[in-house]
């Protein structure tokens, strides 16, 4: 039976009682295909899967007062069925007050230089509230492993960065992207897109697979005609495409072995992000 913690004491109680090692899959809701695959990782390699469900004010922009934290998809009803579905232990969906009771938090977790770049760069203070509330989370639910996917490289290695300067015993695991069947990466915002739009959006990954293409050939790059190419389609408002070290995040020179190339969009009023894997000659 899946039980559903709307406050920390329930939370609380029902992480008592759970047997053996605890997933974590700290989630914002509206629930897709990549979702599960984080959920069903967990459920793999560990004996209880707790599942969290909370919109966190914190890391949109003005602290939760706009648009983009107003209309993000909920619908806890159908994010829980489809937990209860994939066999989750708990799912904690705590209301806004029971997750800061004080009001917004005087102490955060500041995400540093790594969480200024790229997406930080259009969003600023983001990742200070991704770190806090990941921190938080931690805290509440003293998982074994916690299962973030790949699509967010940032916040895939600030979360790692985290971990290794504060020492929470946990182990992150990455989980790679899921993709539609038209290539575009599964996203809660890809609700919010027309038919049109989603349309339109295409363009990225078809530009990061070409740079994977030539990457893979041992073909120069061409950023500047990739940055083009998303710059002038139709519909598109180009936000970055870098290629960087996933772990540093810093922009690379020489694609080795693990470099990414990262990017974001604006499509329709959307942002979407999206990032591949450069591997020479594979
Ligand atoms: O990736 C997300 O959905 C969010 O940033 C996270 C990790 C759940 C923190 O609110």
């Amino acid at each position: 039976m899946t039980v559903l913690a709307r406050s920390v004491a329930q939370l609380r109680s029902a992480i008592a009682d759970l047997p053996g090692s605890v997933g974590l899959v700290p989630t914002m809701g509206a629930l897709h295909e990549g979702h599960a695959r984080l959920v069903s990782l967990a459920a793999q390699e560990n004996t209880s899967v707790v599942v969290s469900v909370f919109v966190n004010p914190l890391q949109f922009t003005d602290l939760g007062d706009c648009d983009d934290f107003r209309n993000y998809p909920r619908d806890l009803d159908a994010d829980f069925a489809l937990l209860e579905n994939l066999g989750v232990d708990v799912v904690f969906a705590p209301t806004t007050d029971e997750m800061y009771p004080g009001g917004l938090p005087q102490v955060w977790v500041r995400s540093g230089e790594m969480g200024e770049r790229l997406e930080g760069a259009s969003r600023p203070g983001h990742f200070d509230g991704v770190t806090t509330v990941v921190a938080k989370l931690f805290q509440l639910t003293q998982p074994d492993r916690a299962y973030f996917g790949e699509k967010d490289a940032q916040q895939l290695a600030i979360i790692q960065r985290m971990v290794a300067d504060l020492n929470f015993p946990v182990a992150v695991r990455p989980v790679p992207i899921i993709r539609g069947e038209d290539g575009l990466a599964e996203s809660s915002r890809n609700q919010h897109l027309s038919a049109e739009a989603r349309e339109q959006a295409l363009v990225l990954p078809h530009v990061l697979a070409e740079l994977q293409e030539r990457a893979a050939a041992g073909v120069p790059l061409d950023i500047k005609g990739a940055r083009r190419m998303l710059r002038t389609a139709e519909g598109v408002e180009l936000d970055h495409l870098e290629v960087i070290d996933p772990a540093t995040l810093l922009p690379v020179e020489e694609v080795g072995e693990g470099a990414l190339a990262v990017a974001a969009i604006h499509v329709g009023g959307t942002r979407l992000i999206d990032n591949v894997r450069l591997v020479p000659g594979a």
